[in-house]
């Protein structure tokens, strides 16, 4: 158990690292929340016009989920879970900022990147592919948190064998962690959720 504690703690501190903020003030932008939806994320720093700045958001935000994952790993599939979850919580809720952090998309897929890397390519599709035709980058998250635990949990497992199946196991323990996550990170969309009811959403790139 102390493991675990230790993982969620780590994971927790690594996640919490607003890096939309720092990189934005470090380039003497200033205060990355008083600008379009007031989000610390790639998205909204996007919004600055500065393309390189959110690319290293979306990269840093991102990494610090991967890297929580793999180090925590070193102590095995719980440690590995309990550090990935706990980096998105991180994320979404830092200390630093009196809990009011990001939604948490680029940790998602860091995290997911170190849990289960085919992971990475349904993300990738689902997300470029929405984004591309609707332009939201909140949709595009959201219909990729959707469907990314089914992937994982149902992914390999149709192409296999039965016998070979049995070896997948431990990949509906991730998908249903990453089921919880999406949870989190779709919660933390609602008032994106409630701007593309409304038909208000900013679209990628514009300044909202
Ligand atoms: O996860 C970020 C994106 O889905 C929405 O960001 O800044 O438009 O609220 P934003």
């Amino acid at each position: 158990f102390p493991v675990l504690a230790i993982a969620a703690l780590y994971g927790y501190l690594m996640g919490s690292v607003p890096y939309g903020l720092l990189i934005t003030k470090a380039a003497g932008l200033g205060d990355v929340r008083n600008i379009g939806s007031g989000n610390i994320g790639a998205t909204n720093v996007l919004r600055t016009g500065r393309k390189g700045l959110a690319a290293a958001t979306l990269l840093a935000d991102a990494l610090k989920g991967t890297i929580a994952v793999l180090v925590a790993g070193r102590f095995g599939q719980d440690a590995a879970l309990a550090a990935g979850a706990a980096a998105l919580v991180g994320h979404c809720f830092p200390v630093w900022l009196g809990f009011k952090g990001g939604k948490g998309v680029a940790t998602y897929l860091g995290v997911l990147a170190g849990l289960y890397p085919p992971g990475l390519l349904v993300f990738a599709v689902v997300w470029l592919a929405v984004a591309f035709f609707s332009r939201y980058s909140s949709a595009a998250a959201l219909t990729a948190m959707v469907l990314v635990p089914p992937a994982i949990w149902f992914g390999p497992g149709i192409a296999l064998s039965a016998e070979k199946r049995a070896a997948f196991e431990g990949d509906h323990r991730v998908a249903a962690v990453m089921a919880v996550m999406s949870l989190l990170v779709i919660a933390k969309h609602h008032t994106n959720i409630r701007r593309l009811i409304a038909g208000t959403e900013t679209k990628i790139g514009s300044k909202g």
